[in-house]
């Protein structure tokens, strides 16, 4: 990528395609979900070294529950394994990881997982990774208007703004990605990040996302460079 190119401070990824990909091979749709960490990791690198800044990646939604109980299971299963996996890497590569989402419903053990992780990473400066598990964007805002209801009452005049509300969200210590990228075609949120992406930069790619590769993130952030972001302007 040639010098004068803008790189983005915060990149997030809709990480779809990977049952396709396995099915695609004739393979268990799990067998996709192994491959997709790999991409991730590479991105991540790839990221790092190109200056941005945050990393956010959805792997699992409010709504992927639905799912069969074996692929809930392995989705479950595979990001437990992997933290354990990536935590020494995570410490190399001077990676800061924040795990976004409803904790409250998921395992003792996966939520203890999440805190060791976060407070492990929580002064490497490298590049912050947001993982998104277990995370509706609908959720997270009704949460927050709860929160907000609560805390209220107690205190009269905490008057509502764009500002105050960004604090009741998960999200509150992480600013709003520039570029969202969807992998596998699909043109639509899925519940990700709603109130977060309302300026940001939407780029669908038909890649699935085992097979994103760095060229297919290049060929984006030179796509962003060519975009006017107005803001409401002229
Ligand atoms: C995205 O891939 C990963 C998760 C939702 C966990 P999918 O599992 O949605 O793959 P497709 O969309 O069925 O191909
Ligand atoms: C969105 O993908 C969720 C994640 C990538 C984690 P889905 O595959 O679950 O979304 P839909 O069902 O196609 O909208
Ligand atoms: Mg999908």
């Amino acid at each position: 990528m040639s010098s004068s190119v803008k790189i983005p401070n915060h990149i997030a990824f809709i990480m779809d395609g990977n049952g396709r990909w396995a099915q695609h091979q004739n393979k268990p749709r799990t067998f996709g979900h192994k491959k997709g960490v790999e991409s991730l990791r590479n991105i991540v690198t790839y990221c790092q070294k190109i200056g941005v800044k945050h990393v956010s990646a959805y792997a699992f939604s409010t709504e992927n529950w639905n799912r069969s109980k074996v692929e809930v299971s392995f989705l479950i299963n595979l990001i437990f394994s992997q933290i354990e996996i990536e935590i020494s890497n995570f410490m190399k590569n001077n990676v800061k990881v924040l795990v976004i989402g409803n904790r409250s419903t998921l395992s003792k053990t996966l939520q203890k997982s999440f805190d060791r992780l976060e407070a492990k990473t929580s002064q490497n400066d490298g590049i912050q990774l947001n993982l998104l598990f277990n995370y509706g964007s609908r959720n997270e805002i009704i949460h927050a208007c709860q929160n907000y209801a609560q805390d209220f009452q107690k205190n009269p005049n905490l008057i509502m703004d764009e500002s105050l509300f960004n604090d009741y969200l998960l999200t509150k210590t992480i600013p709003d990605p520039d570029i969202m990228i969807r992998t596998s075609g699909e043109q639509r949120l899925s519940n990700f990040l709603l109130w977060q992406l309302s300026y940001s930069e939407l780029f669908f790619v038909d890649t699935l996302w085992p097979d994103f590769k760095n060229e297919h993130l290049d060929d984006v952030i030179n796509q962003f460079n060519n975009r006017d972001r107005r803001f409401g302007g002229h």
